[in-house]
């Protein structure tokens, strides 16, 4: 039995791919390659010595989508395919309306044709808008701030809608905090196109030389020090907890939702400071005005992942900004070079 893994070249997804392998699943990947690269699952395939199964299709065409049901027996699906760029969907909300919960519907369309009810869905912390209540808990009211965010919040629902009409599906909603960090082998990690809009690689890109400051957006919040304070979370933490999602949604029929974040919140400039202490590079930077949309404070409350899948982060702050830089040392400019 196989577990389909859509957007598993991306950033979590092949960190996941990895966790899947090396807990013997069988692993098959769907992604369109519309913002990564193949080079990622080479280095997922090299790192595990196992094969992948990679189609390079689009969710959106359906019948390529059906065809990966029927040449595999699929027995569930982590779903991380999707745009998430939050600036990029107030410039272009009907693409990522189409692209993120047309192609969801047409996933879970395609899985209960073939009799496949079993899903992990990569949501995100951003479903929280700007609650003031932190640490924020999964029952919390959701509220989005940007169409990306409300594309998740209309998945999150949607799926909850399909499970009413049909409660043998097993789901669970993984909603991510702050990812960063790397493999530890420096071999696959965080590869964004363009400016980074993140703060780690941004950071990362500074210490290397590819840009020449960082701007920090704002030093006026309600803070220890003025600057955002944010729960990061290191990417292999965060795809363990996926792994560990999957086999309670295998073994349990339902839906919930889950906070995947470490609890412990860190300033920007605190960030700044870990990664200069992990990297021994100095990081220039420069306070500006705000960013449109930023929160003062989001921090997760984590107790739910680990009473119901005994789930919880393990790596600190420093071995984030260690693999950070790591991975950015070992690979200038990303997985370009090896396109
Ligand atoms: C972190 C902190 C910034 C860049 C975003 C998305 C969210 C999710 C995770 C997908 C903030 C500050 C950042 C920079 C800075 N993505 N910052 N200078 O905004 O918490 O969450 O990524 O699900 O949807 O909103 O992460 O890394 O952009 O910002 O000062 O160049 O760093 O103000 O305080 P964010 P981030």
């Amino acid at each position: 039995m196989a577990i389909l893994v859509t957007g598993g070249a991306g950033f979590i997804g092949c960190h996941t791919c990895i966790e899947l392998l090396q807990a013997g699943y069988e692993v098959i990947v769907i992604d369109n390659f519309s913002n990564s690269y193949p080079e990622s699952l080479n280095r997922v395939m090299d790192l595990t010595e196992q094969k992948i199964r990679i189609y390079d299709i689009d969710l959106l065409d359906k019948s390529s989508l059906d065809t990966v049901f029927i040449e595999n027996n699929i027995e569930a699906v982590i779903h991380f395919a999707g745009l998430k760029a939050v600036g990029e969907s107030v410039a272009f909300p009907l693409t990522y309306y189409q692209t993120n919960i047309m192609s969801t519907i047409y996933l879970c369309e395609t899985m209960k044709k073939h009799h496949v009810k079993n899903l992990v869905f990569s949501s995100s912390a951003t479903v929280y808008g700007n609650t003031e209540k932190v640490p924020i808990s999964e029952e919390v009211r959701l509220s989005a701030m940007n169409p990306y965010g409300r594309t998740k919040i209309m998945i999150e629902q949607i799926l909850k809608d399909l499970y009413q009409s049909d409660p043998s599906w097993g789901m669970a909603l993984l909603r991510y905090f702050n990812p960063i960090g790397a493999h530890p082998s420096g071999e696959i990690g965080e590869n964004p196109n363009g400016i980074p809009n993140n703060l780690m690689p941004y950071i990362t890109q500074v210490a290397i030389g590819l840009r020449e400051e960082l701007m920090i957006f704002g030093n006026d919040y309600p803070t220890k020090d003025g600057t955002g304070i944010r729960d990061y979370i290191h990417v292999v933490d965060l795809a363990k907890g996926h792994v560990k999602a999957l086999e309670k949604a295998l073994t349990k029929t339902g839906i919930e939702a889950y906070n995947l974040g470490t609890g412990k919140g860190y300033s920007v400039l605190e960030v700044v400071a870990a990664f200069e202490a992990a990297s021994g590079k100095v990081i220039p930077y420069k306070i500006v005005d705000r960013r449109p949309g930023d929160v003062a404070i989001s921090l997760a409350k984590v107790t739910k992942a680990k009473r119901e899948f005994d789930w919880i982060a393990t790596r600190g702050i420093e071995e984030m900004c260690r693999d950070a830089w790591n991975w950015q040392t070992k690979n200038p400019q990303g997985y370009k070079l090896m396109e």
